[in-house]
Order: structure tokens, then C-alpha cells, then sequence
């Protein structure tokens, strides 16, 4: 029996993620690295473009430590959105900024990310729409989208191991929003790439989207994920553990049913006021036509006595 090591940190801030404010006049930029061997296993972005990440390399006593961080984005679910998103930065590394900022964790100023500063950062482009878990495409002879996450993970894990990471002394991955949720995901397979004297552990910023009704007891989100999932042919690359201890395995998407299969120390890092979790989970805008909540998601000041006993029972429903 393993035991789960999990650290929770609640922040009560409406901060979306963490470390997300940079001052512009001590920016590191990056330039961007195409996984060129990425073709090769058919790892595509939703345009068909090459995958991408971006790497500062690490030095002094961080030289053999690895931080990976999965950048986030929303999702796509249906073939619309994800045509529209394919010719979007979210959906195609030729029209992504090819310089990234690094800042928060990535950072490389000791006062600034005391921990991280100089381990090997990495910065995983987000490209495919499902958090780097799909395996799918669709193909109708005048449309073609890849839904190739999962192979876009691989096709990064396997070009960084000979660069350094597979000899890692410590690793960390980690991700925001989208990236948070990749983050849980392959927390299990990316200990499994690294040999037992890595230290691994996992971090999901703001990525614990929960399966939760919404105010009028509407699956508003489930029903979001379920379509996502089927998109993209996600249930596949599910945690096996968890699939086949649940009714419906699509339900693994959720960290809330994933958590307890998950091996690795983890971090969660999730506010508790979250702002995607309140707008698009509690009170999705179909559960609110009237707009009765309109004031108090602009101003959480401005919420009625009422409304801010509902927020707090979302508060709860966290880990
Ligand atoms: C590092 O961050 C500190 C605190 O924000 C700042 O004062 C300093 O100028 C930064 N150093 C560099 C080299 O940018
Ligand atoms: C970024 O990398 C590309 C490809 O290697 C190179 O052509 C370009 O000059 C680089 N840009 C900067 C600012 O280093
Ligand atoms: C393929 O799908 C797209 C998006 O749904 C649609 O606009 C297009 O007409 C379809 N093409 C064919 C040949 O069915
Ligand atoms: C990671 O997951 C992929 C997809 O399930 C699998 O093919 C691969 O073998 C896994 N890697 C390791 C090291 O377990
Ligand atoms: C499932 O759990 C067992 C026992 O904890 C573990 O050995 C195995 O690696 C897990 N499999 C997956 C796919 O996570
Ligand atoms: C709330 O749920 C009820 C019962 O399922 C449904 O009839 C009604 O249309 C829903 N209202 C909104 C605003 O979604």
C-alpha cells in the first residue's frame, strides 16, 4: 500500500495561478526549441504544427534538477471550437510567440524563485486543446485536426530524458489552469520515466476542476468534460487504477476521483475563490440567465449574503 504524501494549500485570493505578474524590466525571455522527432510519433499540435517547449538551462547546486511546467489554456470539446483553435497561438506553435517570458516558478532570480531559480526550467507548450492527454484525430476530408496530447507529453518527456532530466536528482512537474489538470494527470507516468533515485513530486496550480452541479443542480461541467474526453480519446490514456475502479471511467478526468491513484508526493495549489471554478463550474452562465450573479463575479464585494454562503460551500467542496 502506498502511502499519499499531499500537501494542500488553499489560497483565499482570486488569483487564477500563481506567479502569474511580472514586472517588464527584468523579463528572461526564451527561445522556443520544435520537437523535430516528434513526427515521427505522429505527436501533432491540433493544426498539424510541431510541438514545442521552451528550456532555460539550470546551474550551480540546480544544475542536476528539473522543474517541467505544462502551460495552460482551456480546452476544446468540439470539433468547432477546435477548428477555430487551431488557427489560434492556442493551437498551433507556428503562430506562438517564439520568445516566452519566464516569471514565477520559471524565473531565474534567486529573491524573486528562491527554490527553482536555477534548476533546468522547462515551459510545455500547450497546443492540442485536451491537457496533453488526447490520442485521436478527425479527418473528414476538408477538415483535419489532431487530437495528439498524450503524444505530444511523450514526444517532450523522451527528447529532455538524454538531455539531462533522466539523471535528475530532483523533478518537479508542474502546470497552470489546463496545465494544472496535465499536471495530475501524467504525474504517475512522468515518475515512471525517471529512475528510483529521482525525487519526483507534482504540483497542479489552480488545476483541480471539480465534478460539481452547478447552483441549479445541473452537470453543466461534467457534461463539458464527457464531450472533451470523447473529442479527443482521452479515456485510453486515463489512469488505469483509477478506470477501473469507477463506474464511468471518463470520470478520471476529474483530480477528485484521480487523486487517490495518484503515486508521487503532490502539491495542490488551488484558490479557494478560484475564478474558473465559480464562473464556468457553480454558476456557468446556463445556470444563470437572468444574470443575478453578473455583479458578484465582477465584485466578489458585491455578492449577497446568500451568494457568498454558496461560494463558501464551493470553498469547501475543495480538497
Ligand atoms: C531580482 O528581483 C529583485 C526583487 O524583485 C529585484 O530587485 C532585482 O532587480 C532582480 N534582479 C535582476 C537581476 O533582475
Ligand atoms: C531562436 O531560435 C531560432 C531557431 O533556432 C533562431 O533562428 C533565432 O535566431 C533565435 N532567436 C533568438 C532571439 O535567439
Ligand atoms: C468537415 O467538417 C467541417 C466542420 O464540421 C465542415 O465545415 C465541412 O463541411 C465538413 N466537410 C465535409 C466534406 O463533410
Ligand atoms: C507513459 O504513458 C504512455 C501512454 O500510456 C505509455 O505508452 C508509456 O509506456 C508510459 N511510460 C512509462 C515510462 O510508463
Ligand atoms: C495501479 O496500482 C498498483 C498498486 O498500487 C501499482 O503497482 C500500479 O503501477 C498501478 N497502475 C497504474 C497504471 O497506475
Ligand atoms: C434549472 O433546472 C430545472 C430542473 O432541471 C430546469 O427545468 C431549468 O430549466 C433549469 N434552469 C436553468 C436556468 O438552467
Amino acid at each position: 500500500m502506498e502511502y499519499l504524501v499531499t500537501t494542500v494549500f488553499v489560497v483565499t485570493t482570486l488569483l487564477t495561478c500563481a506567479g502569474m505578474f511580472v514586472s517588464s524590466d527584468d523579463r528572461l525571455l526564451v527561445n522556443m526549441t520544435v520537437v523535430r522527432s516528434a513526427a515521427a510519433l505522429g505527436a501533432y499540435c491540433l493544426d498539424g504544427s510541431l510541438p514545442a517547449y521552451h528550456i532555460h538551462l539550470g546551474f550551480g547546486d540546480g544544475a542536476n534538477n528539473w522543474l517541467l511546467q505544462f502551460e495552460g489554456g482551456g480546452w476544446c470539446n468540439d470539433i468547432e471550437t477546435c477548428a477555430e483553435r487551431a488557427q489560434t497561438r492556442r493551437g498551433s506553435t507556428r503562430l506562438m510567440t517564439k520568445l516566452e517570458s519566464f516569471s514565477g516558478i520559471l524565473s531565474n532570480n534567486a529573491s524573486r524563485n528562491p527554490d527553482f531559480y536555477n534548476w533546468n526550467r522547462v515551459k510545455l507548450r500547450y497546443c492540442d486543446g485536451g491537457s496533453f492527454a488526447g490520442d485521436s484525430k478527425f479527418d473528414n476530408g476538408t477538415l483535419l485536426l489532431y487530437f495528439r496530447g498524450q503524444r505530444i507529453w511523450q514526444a517532450i518527456i523522451e527528447d529532455l530524458l538524454p538531455k539531462g532530466l533522466g539523471s535528475a536528482n530532483k523533478a518537479l512537474l508542474s502546470g497552470c489552469s489546463a496545465g494544472g489538470l496535465a499536471s495530475y494527470l501524467h504525474c504517475n507516468n512522468f515518475s515512471n520515466y525517471l529512475p528510483d533515485t529521482t525525487a519526483v513530486k507534482c504540483l497542479g496550480d489552480a488545476g483541480f476542476f471539480l465534478d460539481s452541479p452547478d447552483i441549479n443542480m445541473s452537470h453543466t461541467q461534467r457534461t463539458f468534460f464527457q464531450h472533451l474526453v470523447t473529442l479527443q480519446g482521452i479515456e485510453q490514456n486515463l489512469d488505469e487504477n483509477c478506470t477501473n475502479s469507477i463506474s464511468d471511467p471518463k470520470q478520471c478526468i476529474f483530480p477528485q476521483y484521480l487523486l487517490k491513484h495518484i503515486t508521487p508526493p503532490l502539491f495542490i495549489l488551488n484558490s479557494a475563490y478560484d475564478v474558473y471554478q465559480f464562473h464556468h463550474i457553480l454558476v456557468p452562465p446556463s445556470a444563470d440567465p437572468h444574470g443575478h450573479w453578473n455583479r458578484c463575479k465582477l465584485n466578489p464585494q458585491s455578492c449577497s449574503p446568500d451568494q457568498m454562503n454558496i461560494l463558501h460551500d464551493l470553498k469547501c467542496l475543495q480538497p
